[in-house]
C-alpha cells in the first residue's frame, strides 16, 4: 500500500517520511488513525481478539480492559534512554550520549524490516489543545495498535490534529515495538523486544522508539516528546517544558491560586493534583489541570502561564485506594485500559491498596493464579491506568484553555526518610532554583540498576533533553522575564521517625500545607526565617479537623544542623559533575547553606521560635 495514496493530507513533508519509514520497516499495511471513537472500538475489538485485552465486566467496569505486558516491559528504561545531541557535553553528564551518526546507523539496522506482517498505524497528535498558539503537532508512526488506542487518550489525537498542522511542521517520532512476524507465525499477546532503545535527537527534534510497548517508552507524545524535546524547544524559546503537576486552589473567600508541583515518577504528583479538601477545609476547592507534565510560558503580563499538554491520565494504579485518592478511583469506574493490575474472578481489576477485602483467587498481572497467600504482588507496582482527562471529576474549568493558567508557586518535592521537613519556602527565585536543583529521592520502577537514593533536579533528571547545568542557567534567566516571579517550595511528606512510620498522614492532610502556601503567595501566612528557608510555625497551619501534636510536628520540622551540613556536602558531587557548565549560582547557594547550618544550634527547631 502506499502512504501517498491516501487523501487524509497534503502534508509533503509528512507524505514523503510516511514513505520512507514504510519502505524501512516494511509493514504490511498502513493504516492511518481519524481518531473516533468508531476506530477506537474497532482497535480495542481487535485487540481483545488477539488476547492483548481482556474486556472487563461491562457492569463492575463499563468499557474497560486489562492488558498484560510482558514481564519484561513493564516501566520506562531509563539505562536503555539516550539524548543524542551533536556534542556530547551539550547532552550532559546525567544522560546517555551516543555520537548520533552511530545512532542513526544503528537504528537503521534494527527498524529495517521491523514491522514486517503489522500493521503500521499513522497517528497525528496535538501536544496542547488543538490550534492552540502554545501547542505542538507530533506524529507517531507505530506498529502497536494498543498504543495507537493509548494515544487516542492521552492526546488530540486524529485527522483533527492533522487538519491543524496543514503543511506544517510536526516531530517525527518512529515507533516499533521491534517484532516482525514471518509469514504463518504465530503472534503473541504483547510483542516486544529483549533489545530496546529509546531514542531523541535533540538539534533535529526527531525521537526513534524501539523494542518496548509500554509507557513513556512507547506513548511518545508524552516524556520522548513533551519533555525531553520540548526542554530543548523551551530553551531556545524561553519557556518551560516541565515533570509537573498543575492545580487550581480557591478558598472559601473564592481567591483563586494555582500551583505547579514537581515530585519524581510515583511521588504522587497524581494524587496531589487531584486532592479532595479533608474535614476542617469547608468551602475549600481543589481543581486539576494536570498531574504529570506542564508546558509554562511567559505572558505579555510578565506571569508566567501553564498549560498541560496532555488530554489523558497514565497514572499509577497500586495504592490508589478511596482514602488515598477518591478522585482517580472515581475516574477509573468505566473508560479505562488498565495495564498490569490483576484480574478478579468476576471479570474486575484488583491491585494492592485498593479498598476492601482482599480477593481469595485471583489472576495476576503475569496471567498466573494468585492467592493471599502468594508472596509476590498480584498487580505490578508500576501497573498502569489510561483515561481521558475530561473523566477526572475534579479538572479544572480552565485545563483547556489555550492561554494556560497564571502559576502563583512552584513546589518541589522527593520521598527523603529523614533531613529535610514537611515544607519550607525559599528566600527568592535564585535559592529557589538552588533547592529544585539539588532535591532528591528514591528510585523509582523505570530506575533500574540505581542506587536506592539519587539527585533527581526538578523531578527531571531522566526527561530533560539537554545538559542539566544549562537547564539550571535556563531556568535562572527566567527570573528576568518575570514580573513577580512564582514562589518556590520545597516539600516532604516522606519523612519517617525511628520506628520508621511515616511522621505524616499525607494525601488529602496535604491539604494543609497547600493553604500555607496559598497563604504566602497571597500574603495571609505567616513564616519564621530558619537556615534552610522560611518555614511555617505550628500556629501558621490550619489544624482544624485533624488532631496532629505539636511535638510531632517539631519532629517533622526539625533541621538536624550535622545532617544538613552532609547533605550540603554531598550536593557537590552533583555539582562537579558539570565542570564549568555549573552556574556559579549554585555553588554560591550551596556555601551559603553551609555557612547558614554552621551558625546555627545543633538542632533547630521551628517550635522554639
Ligand atoms: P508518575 O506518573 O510516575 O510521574 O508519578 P506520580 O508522581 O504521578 O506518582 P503517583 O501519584 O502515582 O505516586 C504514587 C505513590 O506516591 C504511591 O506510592 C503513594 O502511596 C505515594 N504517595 C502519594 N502521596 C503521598 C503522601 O502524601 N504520603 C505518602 N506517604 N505517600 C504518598
Ligand atoms: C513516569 O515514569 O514519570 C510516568 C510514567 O509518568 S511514563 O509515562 O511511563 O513515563
Ligand atoms: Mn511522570
Amino acid at each position: 500500500m502506499s502512504a501517498t495514496k491516501t487523501n487524509r493530507t497534503t502534508n509533503a513533508k509528512l507524505l514523503a517520511w510516511v514513505e520512507e519509514m514504510a519502505e524501512l520497516c516494511q509493514p504490511k499495511d498502513i493504516y492511518w488513525c481519524d481518531g473516533s471513537k468508531e476506530e477506537f472500538d474497532r482497535l480495542c475489538e481487535q485487540m481483545v481478539e488477539a488476547g492483548t485485552l481482556i474486556r472487563l465486566n461491562q457492569e463492575k467496569r463499563p468499557n474497560s480492559f486489562l492488558a498484560r505486558s510482558d514481564p519484561d516491559d513493564v516501566a520506562r528504561v531509563e539505562h536503555r534512554t539516550f539524548v543524542c545531541s551533536e556534542k556530547e557535553e551539550d547532552a550532559g553528564p546525567t544522560n546517555n550520549w551516543i555520537d548520533p551518526a552511530e545512532m542513526r546507523k544503528t537504528l537503521n539496522g534494527l527498524f529495517t524490516g521491523s514491522m514486517r506482517g503489522r500493521t503500521m498505524y499513522v497517528i497525528p497528535f496535538s501536544m496542547g489543545p488543538l490550534g492552540s498558539h502554545i501547542a505542538h503537532i507530533g506524529v507517531q508512526l507505530s506498529d502497536s495498535p494498543y498504543v495507537a488506542a493509548s494515544m487516542r487518550i492521552m492526546t488530540r489525537m486524529g485527522q483533527d490534529a492533522l487538519d491543524v498542522l496543514g503543511d506544517g511542521e510536526f516531530v517525527p517520532c518512529m515507533h516499533t515495538v521491534g517484532a516482525p512476524l514471518e509469514p504463518g507465525q504465530e503472534d503473541v499477546v504483547w510483542p516486544c523486544n529483549e533489545t530496546k532503545y529509546i531514542v531523541q535527537f535533540p538539534e533535529e527534534r526527531a525521537i526513534w522508539s524501539y523494542g518496548s510497548g509500554y509507557g513513556g517508552n512507547a506513548l511518545l507524545g508524552k516524556k520522548c516528546f513533551s519533555l525531553r524535546i520540548a526542554s530543548v524547544m523551551a530553551r531556545d524559546e524561553g519557556w518551560l517544558a516541565e515533570h509537573m503537576l498543575i492545580l487550581g486552589l480557591e478558598s472559601p473567600k473564592g481567591e483563586k491560586t494555582y500551583v505547579a508541583a514537581a515530585f519524581p515518577s510515583a511521588c504522587g504528583k497524581t494524587n496531589l493534583a487531584m486532592i479532595i479538601p479533608p474535614e476542617g477545609f469547608e468551602g475549600w476547592k481543589v481543581s486539576t489541570v494536570g498531574d504529570d507534565i506542564a508546558w509554562i510560558k511567559p505572558g505579555k503580563d510578565g506571569k508566567l502561564y501553564a498549560i498541560n499538554p496532555e488530554a489523558g491520565y497514565f497514572g499509577v494504579v497500586p495504592g490508589t485506594s478511596y482514602h488515598t485518592n477518591p478522585t482517580a478511583m472515581k475516574m477509573m469506574e468505566r473508560d479505562t485500559i488498565f495495564t498490569n493490575v490483576a484480574l478478579t474472578d468476576d471479570g474486575d481489576v484488583w491491585w494492592e491498596g485498593k479498598d476492601g477485602e482482599t480477593p481469595e483467587h485471583l489472576i495476576d498481572w503475569r496471567g498466573n493464579d494468585w492467592t493471599p497467600d502468594s508472596d509476590t504482588p498480584a498487580a505490578h507496582p508500576n501497573a498502569r491506568f489510561t483515561c481521558a482527562t475530561s473523566q477526572c471529576p475534579t479538572f479544572d474549568p480552565a485545563w483547556e484553555d489555550p492561554n494556560g493558567v497564571p502559576i502563583s508557586a512552584f513546589i518541589f518535592g522527593g520521598r527523603l526518610t529523614h533531613t529535610f521537613p514537611l515544607v519550607f519556602q525559599a528566600y527568592n527565585w535564585q535559592h529557589g532554583v538552588y533547592l529544585a536543583a539539588t532535591m532528591g529521592s528514591e528510585a523509582t520502577a523505570a530506575a533500574v540498576n540505581q542506587a536506592a537514593i539519587r539527585r533527581d533536579p526538578m523531578a527531571m533528571l531522566p526527561f530533560a533533553g539537554y545538559n542539566m547545568a544549562d537547564y539550571w542557567s535556563h531556568w535562572l534567566e527566567m527570573e528576568s522575564k518575570l514580573e513577580n516571579p512564582p514562589k518556590i517550595f520545597r516539600v516532604n511528606w516522606f519523612r519517617k521517625d525511628e520506628n520508621g512510620d511515616f511522621l505524616w498522614p499525607g494525601f488529602g492532610e496535604n491539604m494543609r500545607v497547600l493553604q500555607w502556601i496559598a497563604g504566602r503567595v497571597n500574603g495571609n501566612a505567616e513564616a519564621v526565617e530558619s537556615p534552610l528557608g522560611w518555614m511555617p510555625r505550628h500556629q501558621d497551619i490550619n489544624w482544624s479537623g485533624l488532631d496532629f501534636p505539636e511535638k510531632t510536628f517539631a519532629e517533622i520540622m526539625d533541621i538536624n544542623t550535622a545532617e544538613g551540613r552532609a547533605e550540603a556536602e554531598s550536593q557537590k558531587e552533583l555539582f562537579d559533575s558539570f565542570g564549568n557548565r555549573l552556574p556559579d549560582e549554585m555553588e554560591a547557594e550551596r556555601q551559603a547553606l553551609i555557612a547558614r547550618l554552621e551558625a546555627a544550634p545543633p538542632v533547630w527547631r521551628v517550635a522554639a521560635e
